[in-house]
């Protein structure tokens, strides 16, 4: 990825799909919660390590890669919701809304890995 693009990421502005209220809604609420690309936590090998109990032979790598997949995907309305957003209870049915009623298309393997990063990074305990 490109030095400059994190930067074009927080750049990125609502779009068109995204009405003025769920702008107004997105700003209000995601003041402490919206990331760049570069404040996305990067994996540790002990969250890798406990993710593997969930998510079987995951690998620094593998969730280094699944924070790409994410950060290319998920930041193109709404710049990026960091893990600790939601609870680990929400993200699925929040991920699921996304294709469902947002249109979000993605592969098993994409959802998969969004998922997976956005579970295996949280702070321990943390939820809302
Ligand atoms: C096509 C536009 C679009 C894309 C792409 C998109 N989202 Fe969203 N997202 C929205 C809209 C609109 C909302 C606000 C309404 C809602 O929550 O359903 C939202 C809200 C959210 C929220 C806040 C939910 C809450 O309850 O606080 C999260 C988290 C989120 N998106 C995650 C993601 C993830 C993960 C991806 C990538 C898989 C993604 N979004 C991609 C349109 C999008």
């Amino acid at each position: 990825m490109p030095a400059s693009s994190p930067r074009a990421h927080c750049a990125t502005r609502l779009r068109r799909r995204t009405s003025q209220t769920q702008a107004i809604i997105l700003g209000l609420f995601g003041v402490n919660s919206f990331g760049c690309v570069s404040s996305l936590p990067q994996p540790t090998a002990a969250q890798a390590a406990s993710a593997q109990e969930r998510f079987p032979g995951t690998t620094v790598e593998a969730l280094a890669d699944a924070r790409t997949t994410y950060a290319q995907i998920c930041a193109g309305c709404h710049t990026l919701y960091l893990p600790d957003h939601l609870s680990a209870e929400r993200w699925p049915a929040t991920i699921h809304r996304m294709q469902t009623k947002h249109r979000v298309a993605l592969t098993e393997s994409q959802h998969q890995q969004v998922l997976m990063y956005v579970l295996s990074v949280r702070s321990p305990r943390q939820s809302i």
